[in-house]
């Protein structure tokens, strides 16, 4: 099994990968169009010719990044298709000399088998900025929040308007 770099052909794939645990609220929704702006952010598994999985890596700065809709076919699962994602999309994180690579997800288990650890969400406030303030489980938010590297003493993301936004210090670490 081995992962690429995705391409905008692979956009119905991937769109039909994330479709099927969006209900259950596994993964975030990602729209045909959203993923196509963003299919440089994707890498997928192959099998046989066959793409089995996929995964994204979204970039906020130096500071950090966050694994993204990483999912693996029921019938791929528990092959290893799921570490060569993570491993591919850790491999794009140090080739952007990123130093933190961060997640928000159910399966602690898992991405604690691909090295990381557990975090108060308050300590990645790019991510809540994102995502957070938009999200209907916003009060009663269930994700656990991991991280591997340096944690980010920064945020870029701000109330501010987008042109104001600079790299604004995140003091202390409530990791
Ligand atoms: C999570 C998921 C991507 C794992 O993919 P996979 O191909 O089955 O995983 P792998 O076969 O590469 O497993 C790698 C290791 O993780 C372990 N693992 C797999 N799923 C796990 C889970 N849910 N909890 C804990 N450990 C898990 C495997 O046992 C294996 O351990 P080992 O290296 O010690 O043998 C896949 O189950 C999936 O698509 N799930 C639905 C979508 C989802 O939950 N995505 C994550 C959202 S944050």
């Amino acid at each position: 099994m081995q992962a690429r770099s995705a391409k905008l052909p692979d956009a119905m794939a991937i769109e039909q990968l994330i479709q099927v645990h969006v209900g259950s609220g596994t993964l975030l929704p990602r729209s045909f169009s959203d993923i196509c702006e963003n299919i440089r952010d994707f890498v997928v598994v192959e099998n046989e010719g066959e793409i089995v999985g996929c995964g994204a890596l979204h970039l906020y700065g130096m500071h950090l990044a966050e694994i993204r809709s990483i999912t693996v076919t029921m019938k791929s699962s528990g092959k290893g298709a799921g570490r060569v994602l993570v491993d591919a999309l850790l491999r794009e994180a140090k080739h952007q000399h990123v130093t933190c690579v961060c997640l928000f997800t159910r399966i602690p288990g898992f991405f604690a088998r691909m090295g990381f650890r557990v975090v108060n969400k308050e300590a990645l406030p790019d991510k809540a900025l994102k995502d957070c303030q938009l999200c209907p489980r916003q009060n009663a938010c269930d994700e656990i929040a991991m991280y591997m590297g340096a944690l980010p003493k920064t945020t870029i993301l701000s109330r501010r308007s987008s042109s104001q936004r600079r790299y604004v210090h995140i003091a202390p670490n409530p990791a």
